[in-house]
């Protein structure tokens, strides 16, 4: 628990380590209880150390310290060290040689609620090191900069642990007496300690194998619990995918001769990228056709490819200090995007990538919290694993492709490789070699990296009849974000298209440079610029942002008329999307206001005119097609709002929603008759598209409570067998009136009641309904018998759902939601700070809302704050949000 007064760290007081260490000797006798550690170290002195101080200072947490001996001789007293609750000071070792310690320590597996070092997740032991975990399994200089050789041995009861592992190659192996048997493991590799794993337990393992592009063949791993042996396949084809990815786009091969995937039910994040030994959250490994959704599968092939991804950028190249974790993040999350949608649809992974980011981290980056990707000081570093560190970062590479293309980034990714294999360090290294390769200067640029807060661009058009030109003025703008009063001017890439009166695609020429090229990527770098097309004999329509070149918020005067034009026309797949989703979003940004005010809601006839046009269209892509049907969220729209009202919001996204769903129920039925067959199993775009249209189409239905489409969804749910079909149809009948609704809450219950991830789902649906009873359903789940403080994924399966996916309940405004979060982030505190932080989330936009539900939301944070011994990790995100 935190001491009085959490310290601050600074990246700017960043001094590189007074020791280095060269090789680890692990050895480790498993109990759940009391779990034995044995470390040998090699060490020496730095020689760039510029600090005077001596002493050698270890970090450790938790710790039973047994006994400590330097050259394995001389055994230390209580006089020759100090022991604080954070580390471990030896006053004394030698300067001018190398030398070691034995270090011996016990710690209690079982008693590690934290998730964090070494734990247990039923019954199986694993770890999980990033950030800070190592330093709770043992002393060391827990530090992303110090690399070190490791060799791991397991000691552990043959039938408790039959299987033993840890990173790199298996170099011997035998038995011991009293049942146990022994496993020794070699990395070859240096690494940091927070690459380190281990995992014992009896667990089943699919194998299978890749051959790299070089000839060498790679076995390839996934254990899991017996029971889920059955839902591996999916992973194992993700894993052989990303691999044959890395090696054809980056040219990149896998270097040891055994990659491990190991799935755990108890999970703090979604994965883990250590060393040859991948620790993965179920939810991202599991899958078979009936338990897991389409979308469950992309997920998962989305994180197989982000862990595996991280060998190279994360592991042979690895982060100097935590202030550069987007070096790592940022670009493993944009390699994985890019992944994606090559496996899949390009167009709707953008969108989908492009809508979190601008629900999710546009209000982190205008909220309490906001910080740069690389941010400049934390208290605690696992509250910086952050969409903006993400999912901005990602934006930020993605920026740099688009600015040097797709061979100049390519270049810049191998100059990347070639300086820095081997070595730990910083995002601006990682610019110099995208500069070196392309002989370009980044300077300005580089401020993405230390500016928070999302820019605004404003774009004027200009046309001129007399000159055929068309002036596009655009200005930037980013307002002040904690501690960052005044910004500076970005290197913003803004791509932009012209289309004629008839949708056709036309030349872009700028006065300065006239390639006949259709599409241009204008450089903004000033505060106002303006770029003139030349030759344009009439006004012509500007796509602009294409692709979403830039994470800015865009806004400039939009007719209605012109957004159904391009939502017609526009061939950039994100600007057709984007303008359908503007005009939407305005139409509905006038129904808030009308449902303020207490006047009749009235939805224009243009609206349904767009709609009705994309619907008679023909669509390859039925997932982007899926798209264009589908409504801002609440979460978007409330992005948009000085004060955001989610009653009006509700109700007027609600009131487009079944007024659309009247107007094109015919062509809606239809939709959802010819697409609806059983093609369980199916995983081709087709068939995903052909279910995804169809839900879509139900879910519209859905709202005009008729019996027919009650019974449609019925039907759907008891005969589906795929889970994408039965869960869709079990969210209708959960989140508007349906007869049947306890009925089938209770029959997917019983069915499913074996499988967690399922059982998550059922929690996470009743937890987000719109319906009046929620607030009282999540009560009454969280005293469920399967519900536990215990498992991340059931806590975010029902406290996150609600407050996160239920703004509507959770924001009511007798402040209960408010109160149940805080008294459950109290209680999981005690238990796992990092995801009581998390979950405090919800409550820090308290500045977004009205005078009474501000208040009501500083009183519950106040109170979370102020509640005794409050860890650091839910401290840091409570106070900075009251500040
Ligand atoms: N490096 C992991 C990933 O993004 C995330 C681990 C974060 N863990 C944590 N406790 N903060 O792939
Ligand atoms: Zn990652």
């Amino acid at each position: 628990m935190r001491d009085a007064n959490p310290q601050t760290i600074y990246l700017k007081d960043y001094q590189v380590p007074d020791y280095l260490i060269h090789t680890v000797e692990l050895n480790f006798t498993l109990d759940e209880r009391r779990t034995q550690v044995v470390s040998r170290l090699s060490l020496a002195r730095n020689p760039n150390s510029q600090s005077s101080e001596t002493a050698l200072v270890l970090a450790g947490e938790n710790l039973k310290l047994i006994r400590i001996v330097l050259n394995d001789d001389q055994e230390l007293t209580e006089a020759d060290y100090h022991i604080t609750p954070e580390s471990l000071i030896i006053h004394d070792v030698p300067q001018q040689r190398p030398f070691t310690l034995n270090i011996e320590n016990e710690i209690n597996p079982k008693a590690n609620t934290a998730l964090e070092g070494l734990y247990l997740s039923n019954g199986m032991l694993c770890t999980q090191c990033e950030a800070e975990g190592f330093r709770k399994i043992t002393y060391f200089l827990d530090r992303p900069d110090v690399m070190a050789k490791f060799t791991t041995t397991l000691v552990g009861d043959k039938d408790r642990y039959p299987i033993l592992l840890s990173n790199g190659n298996l170099i011997a192996q035998g038995d011991d007496d009293n049942n146990r048997h022994w496993v020794t493991w070699e990395d070859p590799f240096s690494k940091p300690c927070y690459l380190f794993a281990l995992v014992a337990g009896q667990l089943e393992c699919l194998e299978d194998s890749f051959t790299t592009l070089s000839g060498r063949k790679v076995g390839l791993q996934i254990f899991v619990e017996q029971h889920d042996i059955d839902k591996c396949g999916h992973a194992m084809q993700s894993l052989k995918n990303a691999m044959a990815w890395d090696e054809q786009v980056y040219g990149r091969e896998y270097d040891l001769d055994l990659y491990m995937i190991v799935a755990v039910s108890h999970f703090n994040m979604g994965a883990m990228e250590n060393k040859g030994l991948n620790i993965f959250n179920t939810k991202f490994v599991l899958a078979r056709p009936d338990t897991a959704t389409d979308s469950d599968y992309e997920h998962i092939e989305g994180v197989i490819g982000h862990e595996y991804f991280h060998n190279w950028t994360g592991n042979r190249i690895t982060c100097r200090d935590w202030f550069q974790l987007s070096l790592k993040e940022g670009f493993t999350v944009f390699r994985d995007q890019e992944f994606s949608g090559d496996r899949s649809s390009k167009a709707v992974k953008r969108i989908e990538d492009v809508n979190m980011l601008r629900t999710r981290q546009f209000a982190e980056d205008a909220g309490p919290l906001a910080h740069p990707i690389r941010p400049d000081a934390y208290i605690e570093i696992n509250n910086f694993y952050t969409l903006t560190v993400y999912e901005k970062g990602a934006e930020v590479v993605r920026m740099l492709h688009t600015l040097l293309g797709s061979e100049g980034f390519r270049k810049g990714c191998d100059c990347y490789f070639q300086r820095h294999d081997g070595q730990a360090v910083t995002c601006d290294d990682f610019v110099s070699a995208m500069e070196a390769a392309n002989g370009r200067d980044l300077n300005q640029f580089r401020r993405w990296y230390s500016q928070a807060g999302t820019p605004v661009i404003h774009v004027i058009e200009n046309y001129r009849t007399d000159e055929k030109t068309l002036a596009l003025t655009i200005k930037q703008h980013c307002a002040p974000t904690p501690g960052q009063p005044a910004k500076e001017l970005l290197h913003i890439p803004i791509t932009v298209g012209l289309l004629d009166k008839q949708g056709n695609a036309i030349p872009c020429n700028l006065q300065e440079s006239a390639t006949g090229n259709y599409e241009v990527i204008l450089q903004l770098t000033a505060a106002e610029q303006t770029f003139t097309f030349t030759g344009l004999a009439e006004k012509p329509v500007a796509s602009i942002l294409r692709n979403f070149s830039a994470p800015v918020k865009l806004t400039m005067e939009r007719s209605l008329d012109e957004l159904a034009f391009l939502l017609s026309y526009d061939s950039d797949t994100f600007n057709r999307w984007e303008a359908g989703q503007q005009l939407v979003g305005q139409v509905i940004t006038g129904l808030i206001v009308d449902s303020q005010q207490g006047r009749p809601l009235n939805l224009p006839p243009i609206i349904i005119d767009a709609f009705k046009r994309v619907l008679s269209q023909s669509w390859e892509d039925l997932s982007y097609f899926s798209l264009l049907l589908s409504l801002p969220s609440e979460g978007y729209l409330a992005e948009q709002m000085q004060v955001v009202d989610v009653e009006a919001i509700h109700k007027a996204r609600e009131f487009v929603v079944r007024t659309l769903a009247e107007q094109l129920q015919p062509e809606l039925e239809a939709l959802y008759l010819d697409n609806h067959r059983d093609e369980s199993g199916q995983f081709d775009a087709g068939a995903i598209g052909r279910r995804r249209i169809k839900n879509v189409s139900l879910s519209f239905l859905s709202r005009l409570g008729n019996e027919k489409v009650q019974q449609w969804s019925t039907q759907q749910f008891n005969t589906a067998n795929n889970m994408t079909d039965q869960i869709a149809a079990l969210a209708n009948i959960v989140n508007y009136p349906h007869p049947a609704k306890q009925e089938c809450l209770t029959l997917f219950y019983q069915k499913w009641q074996q499988e967690a991830l399922v059982i998550d789902k059922w929690f996470a649906i009743q937890a987000s309904s719109p319906m009046p009873d929620a607030f009282a359903t999540v009560v009454s789940l969280t005293a469920h018998p399967a519900f536990d403080l215990g498992t991340p994924n059931r806590v975010r399966a029902v406290i996150g759902s609600f407050t996160q996916a239920n703004s509507l309940h959770f924001h009511a405004v007798n402040g209960q939601g408010y109160e149940f979060l805080a008294n459950h982030v109290i209680a999981l505190d005690i238990l796992n700070p990092q995801v009581a932080s998390r979950m405090l989330g919800p409550l820090t936009s308290w500045r977004r809302f009205d005078p009474t539900r501000q208040n009501l939301m500083k009183t519950q944070l106040e109170r979370v704050m102020n509640s005794p011994s409050i860890s650091r990790d839910v401290y840091e995100v409570a106070s900075k949000s009251l500040m």
